[in-house]
Order: C-alpha cells, then structure tokens, then sequence
C-alpha cells in the first residue's frame, strides 16, 4: 500500500465529506468548507475511520481500534474499522451512531444522530445491515441484522428495521413497515414481506379442520366419545401492526 496514494485518498474523501454537509445540512449554508472540518462530529469521525480502515485493510490489529476509540470519545460516534463506507457520506450531529463491524455504506448516504447499524445475536460472518446509495436514516433508527435498505429509501426516526427495505420506499415504526413504495401508499397483501404466506401452516390447519369434522360425524354415528386429539395451534403468531395497511 503506497501511503501517499491513501492520503491522496483519504484527501479526496474528506472533500467529499465537506461537500455532503454543504449540500445536505440546510444549517451549513453560511459555513466556508474550513469551518465545517472544524466544527463537524462527523466529519471527524469519518475521517478518522478513513485512517482506521485503511491501516485495517493492512492487517494491523490494535491501531485502528484504538483509532475508532478515540474518535468515538471524541465525537461520540463509533465505528468499526472493518465497516465499510461509500462516497459523500452525512452523520449529521453524530451523537449515538454506531455502525458495526460487517455493516456496508453506499455513496450519499444521510445518518442522523442516534443511528444503529447493528447485528441481532452472536452469529459470524455478515451480520449487520447493507445500506445501498442515497438513503436516509432518521434519528434513533435501529437497523439490525444482514438486512439490504434498497437505493434512495428513508427510515423514519426512531424505527426499527429487521427486514429488507426496497428501494424507494419510507419504512417507519416498529417493526419497521412501508408507508410508501415508489411514492404510492402500499396496498395488498403483495406489499407486506413482514406476513407472509405460510403454506405448510395453512395446509396443516386445513387437514385438522377436516379431521375434527370426521371425528365429531364419527362420534354422532357411533354414539362413542373420542378421546381428545392433539391441540393443533398455529405455527406462526403475527404481531404488530398490518404493514400493508399504509
Ligand atoms: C420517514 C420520513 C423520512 C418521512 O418523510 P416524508 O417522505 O416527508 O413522508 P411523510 O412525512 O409524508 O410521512 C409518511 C407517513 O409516515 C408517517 N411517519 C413519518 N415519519 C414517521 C416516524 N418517524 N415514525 C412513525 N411514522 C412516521 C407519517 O405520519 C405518514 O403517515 P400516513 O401515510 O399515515 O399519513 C420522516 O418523517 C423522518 O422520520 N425523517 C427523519 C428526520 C430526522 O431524523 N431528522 C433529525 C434532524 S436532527
């Protein structure tokens, strides 16, 4: 790795960083790009991960955590050095975002304060959220598990979100469901990927529907009681609010 090609770099994605608060904080329109590397958490904490993660992908092992550590005792912003993020990125006042280890960060992404990109348990591998190109997460939105946000969707604030989000789409609440897709209200049964369809379930209580019925017209015709047959209950309970109902 030629250190003076990763400051070069690093250099450019700091002007990238400048450029993404100029254009997506209506707060910075009277700062000059100086003043903004001065007084942005964020852009300090992306800064700080571009070094982290570049002397990660070097194999170095303490460094880079001890690099994401001060910056998050600095910034309150805590990112792993593995993560991985795109160009012109925004953590807008920063305070409370983490993003883990496996989690990946398009180009022109927005995250407020309070942001979760996190993983659900203690499994390996990719365990945290993919967020593709132009999306937005509001504040105190948690994002969990190996989940894919689709290009230029918005989180609402302080959803959870523990399934993928199509692209285009506004997901808010929790669980997180779609309250827009394409801009159009969701409707239909098509729209909800939280519900879905479980035929098994639904073929097992139809053949215990019909076999109570063959019992009960048994025991008229014989005059003899059954004993009681096994209690057949649904294998999936639903939860939470209809995310097809807009
Ligand atoms: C989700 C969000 C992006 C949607 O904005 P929008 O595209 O203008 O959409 P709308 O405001 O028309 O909201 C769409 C629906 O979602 C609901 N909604 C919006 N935000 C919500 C939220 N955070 N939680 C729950 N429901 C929400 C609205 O009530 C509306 O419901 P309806 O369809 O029944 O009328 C926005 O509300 C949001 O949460 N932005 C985050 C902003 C933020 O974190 N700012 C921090 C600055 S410091």
């Amino acid at each position: 790795m030629d250190p003076v090609l990763v400051l070069r770099s690093i250099a450019r994605e700091l002007r990238d960083d400048v450029r993404a608060v100029k254009q997506r904080d209506p707060a910075a329109h009277d700062l000059s790009s100086i003043a903004i590397v001065l007084s942005y958490a964020g852009v300090h904490a992306l800064l700080a991960h571009r070094v982290a993660h570049a002397l990660h992908s070097t194999g170095i092992g303490f460094l880079p955590r001890a690099l994401a550590y001060a910056s998050r005792a600095l910034t309150g912003i805590e990112i792993h050095p593995a993560a991985r993020i795109g160009r012109g990125p925004l953590i807008d006042h920063g305070a409370g975002v983490v993003i883990g280890e496996t989690a990946e960060i398009g180009d022109d992404v927005t995250l407020y304060q309070g942001v979760t990109l996190g993983g659900t348990g203690f499994a390996e591998g990719k365990r945290h959220p993919t967020v593709e190109d132009q999306v937005v997460v509001g504040s105190g939105a948690k994002l969990l598990g190996p989940i894919r946000v689709g290009r230029a969707s918005k989180i609402g604030a302080n959803s959870v979100v523990i399934h993928d989000v199509p692209a285009n789409s506004t997901v808010v609440g929790n669980p997180g469901h779609p309250v827009r897709v394409d801009g159009r209200r969701p409707e239909g049964p098509d729209a909800d990927w939280v519900h879905l369809p479980d035929p098994v379930a639904e073929a097992i209580a139809v053949l215990a529907r019909r076999v109570a019925e063959l019992e009960s017209r048994l025991e008229q015709a014989t005059g003899e009681k059954l004993p009681p047959g096994a209690e057949v209950r649904p294998l999936r309970r639903e939860r939470g609010a209809d995310p097809a109902s807009g």
